[in-house]
């Protein structure tokens, strides 16, 4: 990966708790690795594109226009959400008292997040949320400027990665037991489109930060990926064994 974020360096932000983030492109793995890293150096996590499907998916529910970004912001701003995980991996996602894990991981919430998330307007009204995460003992944040944005300072920044024709396979493994209509080749567009989305957007794009190590899972696991991310956060001494 050659492209790194030449913006202006983000202002320090004080942290309550060391970080590491992971960020990368959708399938590249980072949610499974995030959840198993969290869960073995027993650290919090924050899943920061649950957060923009779920403006996406409330704004839905209220009947907000596609390109109401003043309605979407103000969702950002006052929304009630909480995140619980099982060691199984289930997690639930209340949004005002109901569970709307479900229905923020389907595609269509995808579409709609990666949507009002090109907004300035509603990424600056997550901002303090998401820093908000980083309690004792450590948090691992999962998304696209994790390192670059939110936790600039952060200890360790992973950029994970794979081969777009890998990443188009695992969502569908991922998608094809809740939604049968959806296609390998469907799933490949709309994901390209995703990136390109991502990636050039003027706010936040979706670049490694400077400082990050970028890995690339196309053929790894995720266990052996959390493995690395193991070994290098005990380099720098963030855990020990564990
Ligand atoms: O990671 P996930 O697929 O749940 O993210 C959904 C969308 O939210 C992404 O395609 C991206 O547009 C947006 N996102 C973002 N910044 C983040 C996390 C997610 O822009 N930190």
């Amino acid at each position: 990966m050659s492209s790194r974020s030449d913006a202006a360096p983000p202002s320090t932000v004080a942290l309550a708790a060391p970080v590491v983030t992971i960020d990368g492109p959708s399938g590249s793995g980072k949610g499974t690795v995030s959840r198993m890293l969290a869960q073995r150096v027993g650290w919090h996590l924050l899943d920061s594109g649950a957060l923009y499907r779920v403006v996406a998916h409330a704004g839905r529910l209220l009947g907000l226009a596609p390109d109401d970004v003043a309605g979407h912001t103000r969702i950002a701003e006052q929304m009630k959400v909480e995140f619980e995980y099982s060691g199984a991996g289930r997690e639930r996602i209340w949004l005002d008292g109901a569970d709307v894990a479900a229905a923020v991981r389907d595609e269509t919430a995808g579409a709609g997040a990666s949507r009002v998330a090109a907004w300035p307007e509603v990424r600056a009204a997550l901002v303090a949320r998401q820093r908000a995460a980083a309690l004792p003992p450590g948090l691992v944040a999962d998304g696209r400027d994790m390192g670059t944005v939110i936790f600039p300072d952060a200890p360790l920044k992973i950029f994970l990665t794979a081969s777009a024709e890998e990443r188009a396979k695992r969502r569908h493994k991922q998608l094809k037991e809740k939604d049968s209509a959806v296609t390998l080749p469907g799933l490949s567009r709309e994901i390209a489109e995703r990136d390109r989305r991502d990636a050039t957007r003027p706010v936040a794009p979706l670049v490694p930060a400077a400082d990050a190590i970028v890995l690339d899972s196309t053929t790894l696991s995720a266990v052996a990926v959390t493995d690395a991310i193991v070994a290098l956060g005990r380099t720098r001494a963030l855990w020990g064994e564990c």
